[in-house]
């Protein structure tokens, strides 16, 4: 269960957020902090139990003349052991692509972060009923490339119609694309889509996380605004410790 802080939370409430949560043993379910960049070297002087953290995007580059970036042998170096790519804050104000990525991947491999790579389609893209090939293009353009993959790689479908506006995808939706992801994967390579995990994300919160990681295809969450305040991102962790227990 990972929480995408963004560019919020400031030393000291990220420090009591994170200490809250840090007596929280959830026998099935791991949880990531994605802080932004400047607090990644408090992290690991914060006490945060069994959890664990990583960075909201690296530079594909591991150093360099690469003014205001961060390499991934930086993150690790502070004790991170994750990183998101492909959020579509990144894509959509960024101009992030899928290319891209790839070499980000490839540089998350080689300095050991496990990347968490975030696809999913516009509002627009799901009502001309795209949303399928956009996704397919998302994975193809940013894997292809990188076939066999042997290193650990998660996935996120987070369609960008419900990040941060309150409105999730039906339990239906949700499970229909993670669905689609796997075949793609399974495509690409044999058994791969079998053996990643995808999480959902996309206004989780306490209200719908029953639902949506009850379903098998959904291995757990990547979570926005609700990962902020310790008492919703509890609950959430609990429930989804649930539904891989029962
Ligand atoms: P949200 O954000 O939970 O606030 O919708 C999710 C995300 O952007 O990762």
């Amino acid at each position: 269960m990972a929480g995408n802080w963004k560019m919020n939370l400031l030393p000291n409430s990220a420090q009591t957020l994170v200490e809250a949560l840090s007596n929280e043993k959830p026998q099935h379910t791991q949880v990531l902090y994605f802080p932004s960049a400047p607090l990644l070297g408090c992290m690991a002087q914060w006490n945060l139990g069994k959890a664990q953290f990583g960075s909201q995007n690296i530079y594909s580059q591991s150093s360099g003349a690469f003014t205001g970036e961060i390499s991934a042998e930086l993150v690790h170096a502070l004790g991170g052991q994750f990183t998101l790519l492909g959020h579509s804050e990144r894509r959509t104000l960024f101009g992030e692509t899928s290319a891209q990525l790839q070499d980000k991947i490839v540089a998350a491999w080689k300095h050991q972060l496990t990347p968490i790579l975030c696809i999913g389609e516009t509002l627009e893209e799901r009502e001309s009923a795209r949303h399928f090939e956009v996704i397919q293009h998302q994975l193809l353009d940013s894997l292809k490339k990188l076939l066999p993959i042997t290193s650990p790689l998660i996935l996120a479908y987070e369609p960008v119609w419900a990040i941060g506006t309150g409105k999730t995808a039906s339990v239906d939706q949700a499970v229909e694309v993670h669905q689609f992801i796997r075949s793609v994967l399974n495509e690409l390579q044999l058994g791969l889509g079998d053996s990643t995990s995808i999480l959902y994300g996309g206004s989780v919160n306490a209200g719908n996380a029953g639902e949506l990681f009850s379903q098998s295809d959904i291995d757990g969450g990547l979570v926005g605004g609700a990962s902020l305040k310790s008492e919703d991102f509890r609950s959430i962790i609990h429930i989804q410790d649930q539904c891989l227990h029962g």
